[in-house]
């Protein structure tokens, strides 16, 4: 699977839940999981390769792969964190969002079961990084304006010189 970046339109697009929970979905999310262990990086969701469905998949350091379909963010604590957030899809760029510290999600797993789960630290931060994804936001958007106008400047400026940000 192919990781398309920032300007790409696709990643501005809200995704569709996933009607049928199917052994079509279970080889996607599969898939997903394999592209995001190839590319170092610790979530991936549908638009980011091109799937405008309602998936995603999390694997962070000392846990297990996670997969979510058709999710909902169905609490967020008052209390915020900045932490630091890269993307797959906006190569090179580094900086910190102000989130939540904490979520309660309720999805479905690739075997159509339903779960709910309530985290904090870093798998809560993955999850509300990825559930924008599925709404066309980027890590970016929620960048103080000066902030993002910075990075979106720079980005401009690799995008005409001689090298593109790299893919890895
Ligand atoms: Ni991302």
């Amino acid at each position: 699977m192919k990781v398309i970046t920032l300007g790409n339109e696709l990643l501005r697009q809200k995704a569709a839940a996933v009607k049928d929970i199917n052994g079509e979905i279970k080889k996607i999310a599969e898939e997903m999981i394999d592209t995001l262990h190839r590319q170092k990086g610790v979530g991936l969701a549908g638009p980011q390769i091109g799937l405008m469905k309602r998936i995603f998949v999390i694997h962070i350091e000392g846990d297990e792969p996670r997969i979510f379909i058709n999710p909902s963010i169905t609490a967020t604590s008052q209390e915020t964190i900045k932490y630091e957030e890269g993307c797959l899809s906006i190569p090179g760029v580094w900086a910190n969002v102000v989130r939540p510290r904490s979520v309660r999600i309720q999805a479905w797993n690739e075997k159509g079961r339903p779960f709910t789960m309530e985290t904090e630290g870093i798998l809560a931060r993955v999850i509300l990084h990825e559930y924008d994804h599925l709404e066309g936001v980027l890590f970016i958007d929620r960048l103080p304006p000066q902030k993002r106008e910075r990075i979106l400047a720079k980005l401009d400026k690799i995008a005409v010189g001689e090298g593109a940000p790299g893919t890895g």
